[in-house]
């Protein structure tokens, strides 16, 4: 497996970016402003991370996903520390990610990754996605914000 940045001529896979995130509108439009780095085994996509600049020294995972079938192989661990490397040499200093309350498996999987809570934006799913999104028997609701100083 070998994690390559998804190149501009490239289409980006969003059918496993799907997997992370409901809302295709939301995809492309951050898409079209970060970096998409994808994990690949010969030509064949299997997970995907995208990175954006939020703020001066800061950036943000704002997608990471794996394909079902390699799920649980330490892929999507490979894409975070991928893109701590890489938002170190962009010179960033804070690497963000954000989760919904009721995403318990990617919470303890940023939190092994060394991410600690920051902050939660109450409402942000119900106020920015029109379909509810249950998980775990629970409603998605408030977003968890994680951080790590690089
Ligand atoms: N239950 C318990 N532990 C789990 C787990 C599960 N379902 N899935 C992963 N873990 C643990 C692993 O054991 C590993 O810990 P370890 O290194 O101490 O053994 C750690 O979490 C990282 O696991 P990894 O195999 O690297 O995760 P992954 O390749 O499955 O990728 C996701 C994680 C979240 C990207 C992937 O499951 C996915 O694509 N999910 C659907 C999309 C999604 O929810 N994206 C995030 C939106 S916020």
């Amino acid at each position: 497996m070998k994690i390559r940045l998804l190149k501009a001529s490239e289409d980006a896979p969003i059918e496993l970016l799907l997997l992370a995130d409901p809302s295709e509108e939301i995809i492309k439009e951050y898409l079209a402003r970060g970096q998409c780095f994808v994990a690949h085994i010969n030509e064949e996509i299997i997970g995907a991370l995208v990175l954006i600049r939020t703020r001066p020294e800061t950036v943000e995972i704002v997608n990471i996903a794996v394909r079902e079938d390699f799920q649980g192989k330490g892929i999507g661990k490979k894409l975070i520390f991928n893109a701590m490397e890489k938002a170190k040499e962009q010179n960033a200093k804070t690497i963000e990610i954000g989760t919904g309350n009721s995403s318990i498996d990617q919470l303890m999987i940023y939190q092994k990754c060394g991410f600690r809570i920051t902050g939660i934006d109450r409402d942000f799913f119900t106020r920015h996605y029109k379909e509810e999104i249950h998980e775990n028997g629970i409603q998605c609701r408030d977003m968890i914000r994680l951080g790590l100083d690089l």
